[in-house]
Order: C-alpha cells, then structure tokens, then sequence
C-alpha cells in the first residue's frame, strides 16, 4: 500500500477517499489535512463523481483526533491557522456537489468525530468509538465540533460530550443520532458503498441542490466555526494546554490549574 497521507481511488461514480497513517491512528496534521483538502479538491473538478466515501486505514481508527504531538508546541497564531485548515477541509465536503460519507472504522475522536460530521452521512462499524475529548488536553474541538455536534445531536447532548470528553460506542452514538446506522465491522465497507451506488443513480442536479439547501439552511455555522477557531486558538500556549498534551505524549493524566 502507498505511504501517501491520504489515498484516492475511483469506482465509477464513486471516490473512496482513506486516511492513512494507520501507526498514528490516523491522526490529522497539516500534511494529512493538505492532502485531504487537495483530495477534495480535485473530486470537485471532476464532473462524474456521484458519491465520496472518507474512511481510515487499519483496523483501529478512522481517525483518533488532531495530531496531538503537532499541536504540542504551537503558538496562538499557527493554532489559529491549524483550526482554519481544518475548517476549511469540512466547509469544502460540505460545498461538494456531490454527498460524502464516512464509514467509520474505529476511533473518530477530536478531529475525527469533526471530519465525520462535516460529512452528509455517518455510517460507523460496530467496533467505532466517538467523542470530542479535546478538554482532557486543555483545549476545546477546534475543526467544528462545537457547532456540528449540537446541531446533530441536539445541544443538552453535544454539551455534555465537550464538557466531560467522554468517549462513546457506535450503539449509543447511534442511539443519539451522531451517526445513521451501526453495522458489522466485516460489513461497514460494503454497507457504504451500497449506500454510495444507490445515491449515485439519483439525479445529480436534484442532489447536489438538496445539499446545497439543507446546508444554506443552517446560515449561522460559519460565524460560529469562526468563532470556535478563535477560541481554540485562544487557549494554545495556556499551561493546561501545554499540561494536557504533553500528559496525553507522556501517557499519564493531566493536571490542570486553570491557568
Ligand atoms: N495525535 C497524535 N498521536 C496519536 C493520536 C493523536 N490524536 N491518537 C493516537 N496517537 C498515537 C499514540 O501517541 C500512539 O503513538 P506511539 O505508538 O508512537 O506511542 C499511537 O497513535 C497508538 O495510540 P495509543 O494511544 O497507543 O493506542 P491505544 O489503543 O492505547 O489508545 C486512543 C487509543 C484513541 C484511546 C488513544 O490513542 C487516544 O486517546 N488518542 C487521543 C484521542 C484524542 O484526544 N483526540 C483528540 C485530539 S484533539
């Protein structure tokens, strides 16, 4: 298999987009969210995609967060320019004519959970885990959780979720409405694709124009991705920030001091 951070392939109609840096668990750093960006950039271009699928590689993660040990140093201006990149890969899946959907393999926490979300449909395996553990680093979700989570979930949920980073599975991830459907790990694969080539034999025009409505329906999201960037931004260079990932690189609990 190619080393290159994000693997592109065509199926007809079809574009499987992985995430691959399985030994990291997939995490996002500038280069993968690059590549991811470019990825979608160049479906943009082409006018016989029908359908994307982002998934991870490996059997563990889809993808475990941001990358923590990148994050590690960054001041507050590169922390700002980091949650920009971010939000720019899930404000270009969402301006795709086309859906995409996430087949989620395993952990989608962080930046994991957020790039799930910023795609049409979620689609997890039996074996995935969610969760926005950002503040067991002494951060906050930086890529869009803070608004996409509550406009999913419903904001009671999704602020219980950031507020305690609390990790959970598929069944109650599903049961909350974070993704639509739970299936076997075996069978996550080809559920999504099933679901992709059914998509993909509707009309592209009418589409592309009910993404295109549900998502102007909900004008408010990118002030507030703004403002999270910000706020993300804000808390680098805190000593809890500092604390909390390098606890997290250290493999011991944080101990933060609110300052
Ligand atoms: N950033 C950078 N590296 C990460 C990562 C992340 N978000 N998540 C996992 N990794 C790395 C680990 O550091 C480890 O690297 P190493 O082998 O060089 O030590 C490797 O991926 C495997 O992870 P590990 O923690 O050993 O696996 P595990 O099965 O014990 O735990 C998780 C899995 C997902 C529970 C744990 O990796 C985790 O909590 N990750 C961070 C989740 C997070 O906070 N995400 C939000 C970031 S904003």
């Amino acid at each position: 298999m190619s080393d290159a951070p994000v693997l592109l392939s065509r199926d007809g109609a079809v574009a499987l987009l992985t995430v691959n840096r399985p030994d990291k668990l997939n995490a996002l750093n500038r280069e993968v969210l690059e590549h991811l960006y470019r990825a979608f950039t160049e479906l943009r271009a082409a006018t016989d995609v029908r359908c994307a699928i982002v998934t991870g590689a490996g059997d563990k993660a889809f993808v475990a967060g941001a990358d923590i040990a990148s994050m590690r140093t960054l001041t507050t201006a590169e922390a700002k320019a980091f949650a920009d990149l971010g939000h720019r890969v899930g404000d270009l899946i969402e301006s795709l004519p086309f859906p995409v959907l996430a087949a989620v393999n395993g952990f989608a926490l962080g930046g994991g959970c957020e790039l799930a979300m910023a795609c049409d449909l979620v689609y997890a395996s039996d074996k995935a885990k969610f969760g926005q553990p950002e503040v067991n680093l002494g951060v906050i979700p930086g890529f869009g959780g803070t608004q996409r989570l509550s406009r999913r979930v419903g904001v009671g949920k999704a602020r219980e979720l950031v507020y305690t980073g609390d990790i959970i599975d598929a069944a109650e991830a599903h049961r909350i409405g974070l993704c639509e459907a739970v299936v076997p790990a075996a069978e996550l694969q080809a559920h999504v694709r099933k679901v992709a080539d059914k998509i993909a034999k509707k009309g592209p025009l009418a589409i592309a124009q009910a993404k295109v409505v549900m998502r102007r329906g909900d004008p408010s999201l990118p002030a507030a991705n703004e403002l999270e960037a910000q706020a993300f931004a804000m808390l680098f260079g805190t000593a809890d920030q500092q604390e909390g990932m390098a606890a997290f690189l250290d493999k011991r609990p944080a101990s933060f001091k609110g300052a």
